[in-house]
Order: C-alpha cells, then sequence, then structure tokens
C-alpha cells in the first residue's frame, strides 16, 4: 500500500490543499512554530480578547445591518423594531453595543500594558505605530456607529465634535461642510456615516490588524521581563525561553476567553445600558434639532481627550491640546530613552510618572462625564498637565532613571 492510501481523507484533503495554498505552512508559522515567551501574565490576554471583540463587532455588525435603517427618518424606529420585533435582535443589538465599549476596555488595557514592560521600544515600534493607528481609526469607528440610533446624544454629541474641525483656521467652515455634506447634521451626514461605520473604516481595521500582527510576528512578542528571548537559542535553533503558541498559548488564551465572555454575558444580560455609561439615557429620545440636551458627554472611552478639550479656554488651541495627547502617544518609542524595557527593572522615575499618568488618565476621563464647574475644570487643567508633563519630560527622566540589571533570560516561577 502506499502512503497516500494510508491517510485518511482529511489528510490527503490537506495535503490536496498545501499542494496549492500555504495552509500548513502558514499555520506553522503564525501557530504551531511561533516561539512566544514562556512568562506571559494576566497583561498578555488583551491582543487575543482585541481580536475576539473584532469578530464579535463584524458579526453582529453584519446582522444588525439586515434591519436597521441608514435614514433621518427611519433609523431611530428600525432600532427599535430591531429591539422588539426581530427575533433575537435584542441580543445581537446589546452584543454590538456593549461589544463597543468592551473594545475600548481590552485595548486600554492592551496599550498599558505596553507602558507597562516598554512593548513599544526598539525593534517593536512600528508594531505600536500600527497599534497606535487602529486605535485612531477605532475611534472614528465608535464615533461614527454612535451617530447610527439617531436619538439625541447621537446628534449632538456628532454636532459637537464635528464643529470642533471649524477651529481650524481658514479651511475650518468649509471642512465641516464638507464632512456633514450639508449645512447642519442631516440625513446626508447619517448616510455617509453609515457608509462609513459598516465598509470603509472595518476594511481599514481589518488591514491594520494583519499588519499588526504580521509586524508582531516578524520581530516576535516582549514579554514582562523584557528580555529579547531570540538571543539565548538552544542547539535546535529554537529560543530557551519561548514555548510554541499552539497549542500552550492556544490553550491558555481559551481560558482567558471563557473568563472574558462571563463578564461580557454578564454586562449584555443583566446591565446593557450599565447606568448609562455604555448607552446613555439621552439616546432612547429621538433626535431632535430643536432641542438641545441638557448635557452633551461623549461615551466613556473619549471621555480623557475630551476633558483635556474644555479644559483649554480657547476653542482651536482646545483642539491643538486634544490632538497632541494622541500624537504624543504616537511618539512614545523616541521619547522613551531607558536602556531597559519593563518596569521590572526600572527606577522610581519611571514609576512614579506612570503612576501619575495612570492616575490622571482616569481622573479625566471622570471629569470630561462632569458638567464642566469651575472646580472641575481646574482639576482638569491639573490632570491635563500632568498628561503633558509625563511625555515630555520621559526623555530626560527615562535616561537619567536608575535602572537594575536586566537578567539574561526570562523570570518564571511555575
Ligand atoms: C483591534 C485592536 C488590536 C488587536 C486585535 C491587537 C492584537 C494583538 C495581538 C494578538 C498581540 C499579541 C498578543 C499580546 O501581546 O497581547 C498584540 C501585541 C501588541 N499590540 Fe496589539 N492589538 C490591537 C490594538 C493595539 C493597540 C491600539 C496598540 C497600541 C497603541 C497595540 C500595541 C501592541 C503591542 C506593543 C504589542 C506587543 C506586545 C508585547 O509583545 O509585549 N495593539 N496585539
Amino acid at each position: 500500500m502506499s502512503s497516500t492510501e494510508n491517510q485518511g481523507a482529511g489528510a490527503r484533503l490537506l495535503a490536496w490543499v498545501d499542494a496549492r495554498f500555504p495552509l500548513t505552512k502558514m499555520f506553522n508559522e503564525h501557530a504551531a512554530e511561533y516561539y512566544a515567551p514562556k512568562n506571559f501574565n494576566f497583561w498578555y490576554y488583551f491582543g487575543v480578547l482585541s481580536l475576539v471583540v473584532l469578530v464579535i463587532q463584524l458579526v453582529t455588525g453584519i446582522f444588525l445591518t439586515m434591519n436597521y435603517k441608514p435614514s433621518a427618518a427611519d433609523a431611530f424606529a428600525s432600532v427599535e423594531y430591531i429591539m422588539r420585533d426581530v427575533q433575537w435582535g435584542w441580543l445581537i443589538r446589546y452584543m454590538h453595543s456593549t461589544g463597543a465599549s468592551a473594545f475600548f476596555v481590552v485595548v486600554y488595557l492592551h496599550m498599558f500594558r505596553a507602558l507597562l514592560y516598554g512593548s513599544y521600544k526598539p525593534p517593536r515600534e512600528l508594531l505600536w505605530i500600527f497599534g497606535m493607528l487602529i486605535y485612531l481609526v477605532l475611534m472614528g469607528e465608535a464615533f461614527m456607529g454612535y451617530l447610527l440610533p439617531w436619538g439625541q446624544m447621537s446628534y449632538w454629541g456628532a454636532q459637537v465634535i464635528v464643529s470642533l474641525f471649524g477651529a481650524i483656521p481658514v479651511i475650518g467652515d468649509s471642512l465641516v461642510e464638507f464632512i456633514r455634506g450639508d449645512f447642519y447634521i442631516s440625513d446626508i451626514t447619517l448616510n455617509r456615516f453609515f457608509a462609513l461605520h459598516v465598509i470603509a473604516l472595518p476594511l481599514v481595521l481589518i488591514f491594520l490588524v494583519v499588519a499588526h500582527i504580521l509586524a508582531l510576528h516578524e520581530v516576535g512578542s516582549n514579554n514582562p521581563d523584557g528580555v529579547e528571548i531570540k538571543n539565548v537559542k538552544g542547539p535546535d535553533g529554537k529560543p530557551l525561553d519561548g514555548i510554541a503558541f499552539h497549542p500552550y498559548y492556544s490553550v491558555k488564551d481559551t481560558a482567558g476567553l471563557a473568563v472574558f465572555l462571563m463578564a461580557f454575558s454578564a454586562v449584555v444580560f443583566f446591565a446593557p445600558e450599565m447606568g448609562g455609561y455604555f448607552l446613555e439615557h439621552a439616546n432612547f429620545e429621538p433626535a431632535n434639532a430643536m432641542k438641545t440636551p441638557e448635557h452633551i458627554a461623549p461615551v466613556w472611552y473619549f471621555t480623557p481627550f475630551y476633558a483635556i478639550l474644555r479644559a483649554v479656554p480657547d476653542k482651536l488651541g482646545g483642539v491643538v491640546m486634544m490632538g497632541g495627547a494622541i500624537l504624543l502617544l504616537f511618539l512614545l518609542p523616541w521619547l522613551d530613552r531607558s536602556p531597559v524595557r519593563s518596569i521590572r527593572y526600572r527606577g522610581w522615575m519611571y514609576k512614579l510618572p506612570l503612576a501619575l499618568f495612570t492616575v490622571s488618565f482616569i481622573a479625566l476621563g471622570y471629569l470630561g462625564m462632569q458638567p464642566a464647574t469651575p472646580v472641575y475644570t481646574n482639576l482638569a487643567r491639573l490632570a491635563t498637565f500632568i498628561y503633558f508633563a509625563f511625555f515630555l519630560l520621559l526623555p530626560w527622566l527615562s535616561k537619567a532613571d536608575k535602572t537594575k540589571p536586566v537578567p539574561e533570560r526570562v523570570t518564571y516561577h511555575a
């Protein structure tokens, strides 16, 4: 009997495909023979979780689109129709609205991990840049999606944010008109936001996520020790501190995924509005161009930047500061001049500023949800100052910081 006759039908099909498409080759390169550091901890779940939330959003988004109507006359009612009349429509919609917040929860934790372990430092700068581009596109995606239910907060939130472009000198007013496609937020604006939300930005997101993972697999993962595992290889040429992503991390990530899905389901089934943080109360009223809501605030994941915007008295100044706050994140690989990556081997000159930065970012998030009273505004100014000071002092502090010696191999205690 020849060897092919011994093989089962599945193996023969795989061999047939492999002769025509690099399926096994790709699986090996990115999973079975991708060696990841063996000391991944809690923080390393959030990349895979971001990927899972992306899939949840794409799938639920497709089903929502089947029943949603992108017109000012029908949009609000079509969402109510999905909630009440479409079979399982309420579940699909709540999964999508909860998914938007979950996306930012996992992505913020994923980004914070990079700050803990210096994952943006060479050779991972481009990986970080792709990540930051994902973050920007994700913000655009969430902003445009929020207009679609055509509720009061959809309408007035879009009104406030789009009008910010008007602060740009010379071209501002024309730019605002260009974005809206009209003299006010109208049916035309809704239609183009719909097109961008359901197809243009998701395509860009998918492309960027693929580039992000290819860049990661080119340079290899960092780890909580910030040690380059490729530097110490065994006689077989494999990193001594590396373990195959599949099956070791595919199994470990499945456990993390189970915990995440429990938390996600708890919100979807028991608190989909999350006290007005995930679905704002004002958005249960249809958009009304004649009635401004008493208190306009974006959804929680935008509020740190919204607080920075409001902390500056001048509109253009606020827009510049808000843009600058995001731009500085892009520059992190070049602002951080520490010889070590991981916080485990850094001194207080990184630990303290990072702690202050984290507190100020969370404080800004809180303040961005509150009315702009004098006390809150002054607090937001203080937090904005700390936010910027962290980045602007980093080149000096990271250089002057007294670091500890980094071990040659990762530290791991099972
Ligand atoms: C849709 C959003 C995203 C997806 C699906 C995604 C996916 C992933 C995955 C699967 C990994 C490897 C597993 C892990 O390290 O957790 C990873 C690593 C990484 N990601 Fe992302 N990511 C996303 C957004 C971002 C953003 C917004 C940033 C930063 C601005 C970022 C920066 C990084 C960095 C620096 C690493 C390497 C970490 C290390 O090796 O220590 N990612 N990403």
